[in-house]
């Protein structure tokens, strides 16, 4: 049964449930690993992702699907099934990055561009071949001295909306990311008033590439002031805030939004995503698309042992379960404690 580019879209952001960033590229997931000593090599993270996808109850209830990497998409489990298959096998649909990272943006110090343009139709076709059914490109926005520049955002939210329409028209639905940093001594109204700048200039760009809104999921920043800052809004000032954010910037005709975690403790970022589902309606659903806020437990639990493997999978799926009740809006403090 073939579905629609309209009923992945929906089913990514079905109430309840959210979307697993697995997609760390080597060179991130080395840098995990690094922080629980563990060796990065083809093995290890197919082992650990393997670990993931075969939390069964977990990925059932909670995880709508999940975003993989290449080499992810391409890998077999231990007893050589595909883990796309794992994925799609619990009920969740297996998503890819297919963006090529960052790059310094021509004379504009202190900014990046993403690329990974060239070639995307052709593969596309490839990545709907072995299964995927949605994409992600992730845009990077810092706030800073005098950035953002409108040359930045302008650059990002056109290569985004280029990158919506080619995968719409290749068959996968897109995952548009424009992330608004959280790195920066900047406080929650400059993230906000950068973050509305951001989206308007998302939508505009993705209108005039005629991206169909009904097709697509907004994976956005929340509204939340910057690491360095030394006024640090509260939990209901950033549901607060992002949602008075995104009411002015996203069409209704958006199925859903999953944000991601950008840097927030696991708790936050769940408590945050809770606080905004229990405000009452609203055009969309809210959901989560983390990647550090879903894993960091379970990668500590792991730690790289064969031996810690059902510690590492029930500390992803308590985290899965407690962001799966805070996108119902069903999630509560104490409820983190009994874990
Ligand atoms: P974080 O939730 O760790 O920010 O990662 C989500 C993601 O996919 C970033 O592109």
């Amino acid at each position: 049964m073939t579905m629609t580019l309209e009923q992945v879209a929906q089913a990514m952001v079905a109430p309840g449930r959210g979307i697993l960033a697995a997609d760390e590229s080597s060179g991130t997931i080395k840098k995990r690993f690094d922080s629980i000593k563990t060796e990065s090599t083809a093995d290890s993270r197919r082992d650990y992702r393997e670990m993931l996808f075969r939390s069964n109850d977990a990925m059932k209830n909670y995880i709508s699907g999940v975003i993989l990497y290449d080499e992810t998409l391409r890998q077999k489990a231990k007893d050589g099934t595909p883990l796309a298959k794992i994925i799609s096998d619990a009920g969740s649909l297996p998503g890819i990055k297919v963006d090529a990272g960052t790059k310094p943006l021509q004379f504009s110090p202190g900014e990046v561009i993403t690329e990974g343009l060239d070639k995307l139709p052709e593969r596309v076709k490839e990545y709907v071949a072995l299964g995927a059914k949605f994409a992600k490109w992730r845009a990077v926005i810092d706030i800073g001295a005098g950035i953002p520049s409108y040359t930045c955002i302008k650059a990002n939210s056109h290569a985004l909306a280029r990158y919506a329409a080619i995968c719409l028209e290749g068959g996968l639905v897109p995952i548009v990311e424009p992330e608004v940093l959280m790195d920066g001594a900047h406080d929650i109204d400059r993230c906000a008033e950068v973050t509305e700048w951001v989206l308007k200039d998302v939508f505009q760009e993705l209108y005039y590439n005629r991206v169909t809104l009904e097709q697509i999921v907004l994976k956005p920043n929340m509204v939340i002031s910057g690491k360095k800052s030394p006024k640090q809004a509260s939990r209901e000032e950033v549901a607060e805030k992002t949602v008075k954010v995104l009411k002015r910037t996203v069409p209704a005709a958006v199925p859903g939004i999953a944000f991601l975690s950008g840097g927030q403790s696991d708790e936050d970022a769940t408590a945050h995503l809770h606080l905004m589902n229990a405000m009452g309606k609203l055009p969309w659903n809210l959901t989560f698309s983390y990647g550090r806020a879903l894993q960091a437990a379970a990668l500590k639990a792991w730690s790289g042992k064969p031996e810690n493997e059902a510690a590492g999978a029930k500390a992803f799926a308590h985290r899965a379960k407690m962001n799966g009740l805070a996108a119902a809006g069903k999630w509560a403090q104490g409820l983190e404690k009994a874990a």
